[in-house]
């Protein structure tokens, strides 16, 4: 009887260890629980196409570990900075009601956690459910800096749809042969693109297509006649991407940790920063299927990984010697694919968007060519297009980040000197924007610029793709809000024509609007959420090259309606 000792033993630890966490969070929010972890950032080794890169990682995991809560649930997570560059945590979609400074992005929110320090992130998430992540937001850490948060339904309720039998979470993502961080650097210096990557990858990774691959490749289990809940997310640094496995059709249900009205689809396309929860069944001849992801690239002559990464949905029963059948994708450039898919997103509730706007935006957003300075070797630092330096902006600033305090910081301590409230709310010149641009717009003003916003209002932004070096497909973020899509479409904007196809009625609530390429997406919502909330474009190499505003959201009325005092632990920059 010797040998029962040893798990009661350890029933009992968990069962007072659980009391432990479980007492302050009983005391605020009954069935509400707080999931206290530890982020250790270190470097560790990762073995991939047939190289070691030393790379930095959450606790030597790559990708890092996956958070789940329950809507109503708060987190508290201590990031310790044990590796050897500055580095912040940015929980991606989470809405940070009040927690302003728990939002994470490097001289925005916070100033970095510098090696040998840390922070602890603290917030709860209300009335989010479905799929987020989280990710490092400085310099190209992300990389490999990241991980899922996944959002169960609240205590005692249940999904929108019969609950799956299995869930699984598919992070995609993008690999180099190098330090990523050495690659922007060196895209930093010399002007240029920085390189492509050498491989997609699904949960870390690249799969059967690549060299010293195969033996790794991530199996997805599936039981026949199960319904399963997928959770596809782009982590990718800098490439829009295609996903659909072989056989197998998609129901929509999800997208940014809101439900949609479900729809059915054999592929999906997530620009980085997005996520799409979908159920598939296993209604297929037993067997094993490729699920497959690669690029959907709509700038034109602009290099591009053209890599495939695969992971294997396996039947239970199924010969794991069998050859995985392989997915059809869509061409690279098939944009009409994509509209299809982005004009079929329905809010799945009664869509509380506001019918009238206090603040209506214009912004472009596009790509620009900085020519020579005078003080740069041309040879070396001006290597863009025709001796230039790409750049990129939304109405023609290229925004720059602070490096003596955070914005938020400067913004409630009132440090003059640091931004100023001038972001312009529409373009400072008004050109065909989708058309042939001329050569003497393409160089934008440098500006910590930012947009105050009153609390309460309500704030449309018509995103406007511009053409300037390359139209593309921008994954527009926005930090600390969700909004309503309510139209999207192809060349400039037409406020005559196009509110018509406003839809006010079930438009989704996302996280991370796809502007089509050349084309113009509009977004709604309330400015409820006091504090600095950066607004840029999610592929890492534009937001380096300066695609992205902040808003500045003032206090409304009230403490519940202010932001809350800052942590006693929050990095200051000196
Ligand atoms: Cu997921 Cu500012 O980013």
């Amino acid at each position: 009887m010797e040998f029962l000792k040893q798990p009661q033993y350890h029933s009992l630890f968990v069962f007072l260890f659980g009391l432990v966490l479980l007492f302050p969070a009983a005391l605020s929010w009954k069935d509400a629980v707080t999931h206290v972890h530890q982020f250790v950032i270190q470097e560790a080794s990762v073995k991939r196409l047939c190289k070691t890169q030393h790379v930095m990682t959450v606790n030597g995991m790559y990708p890092g570990p996956t958070l789940e809560i329950k809507n109503g649930d708060t987190l508290s997570v201590k990031v310790i900075n044990k590796g050897k560059y500055n580095i912040t945590i940015h929980w991606h979609g989470v809405r940070q009601m009040r927690t302003g400074w728990a939002d994470g992005p490097e001289f925005v929110t916070q100033c970095p956690i510098r090696p040998g320090g840390s922070y602890t992130y603290r917030f709860t998430v209300r009335g989010q459910e479905g799929t987020l992540w989280w990710h490092a937001h400085s310099t190209w850490l992300r990389a490999t800096v990241y991980g899922a948060l996944l959002i169960q339904p609240r205590e005692g309720t249940n999904f929108p749809f019969a609950k799956p039998n299995r869930q699984s979470t598919l992070l995609l993502g993008e690999w180099w042969n190098a330090n990523p961080v050495d690659v922007v650097r060196e895209a930093t210096r010399t002007g240029a693109a920085p390189n492509i990557s050498d491989a997609y990858t699904i949960n870390g990774q690249p799969g059967d297509l690549y060299n010293c691959s195969k033996q790794d490749t991530v199996v997805v289990p599936i039981s026949s006649g199960e319904t399963n809940l997928l959770r596809v997310v782009n982590s990718a640094m800098n490439q829009p991407l295609f996903f659909t496995i072989a056989n197998h059709k998609f129901t929509v249900v999800g997208a940014d940790a809101s439900y949609v009205k479900p729809f059915t689809t054999s592929v999906l396309m997530l620009g980085p920063g997005q996520t799409t929860d979908v159920l598939i069944s296993g209604d297929q001849t037993p067997g094993r299927y490729y699920m497959a992801a690669r690029a959907y690239q709509s700038a034109q002559n602009a290099p591009f990984d053209n890599t495939t990464t695969t992971a294997i949905l396996e039947y239970s029963k199924s010969s794991s010697a069998a050859k995985p059948i392989m997915p059809r994708l869509p061409a690279f450039n098939d944009t009409p694919t994509v509209t299809a898919f982005s004009t079929s997103f329905r809010s799945r509730e009664k869509a509380l968007v506001p019918a009238q706007v206090d603040e209506n935006l214009f912004f472009t957003v596009g790509l620009g060519l900085n020519s020579c300075p005078p003080n740069f070797n041309k040879t070396q630092q001006c290597q863009g297009p025709n001796g230039t330096r790409f750049t990129a902006s939304m109405n023609n600033v290229s925004f720059s980040l602070p490096s003596n305090f955070s914005l938020l910081q400067a913004h409630k301590q009132g440090i003059r000197g640091v931004f100023t409230t001038d972001f312009p709310a529409a373009p400072p010149r008004v050109f065909d924007y989708t058309g042939n641009v001329s050569r003497s717009l393409f160089q934008p003003a440098t500006g910590t610029k930012l947009y105050r916003l009153k609390y309460g209002s309500r704030v449309q932004v018509v995103l406007q793709g511009t053409s300037i070096v390359t139209p593309e497909n921008h994954p527009i973020h926005l930090h600390g809000y969700d909004f309503y899509i309510i139209a999207e479409g192809f060349g400039n904007f037409n406020p005559k024509t196009d509110s018509s196809k406003f839809n006010l009625v079930d438009p989704p609530l996302r996280n991370t609007a796809a502007v089509p390429v050349g084309g113009w997406a509009v977004i709604r919502f309330v400015a409820d959420n006091p504090g600095v909330w950066l607004m840029h474009c999610h592929l890492d190499v534009h937001i380096t090259w300066g695609l992205a505003m902040a808003f500045l959201v003032e206090d409304g009325v009230g403490k519940l309606e202010a932001i809350e005092p800052p942590p006693e632990d929050l990095p200051i920059c000196s």
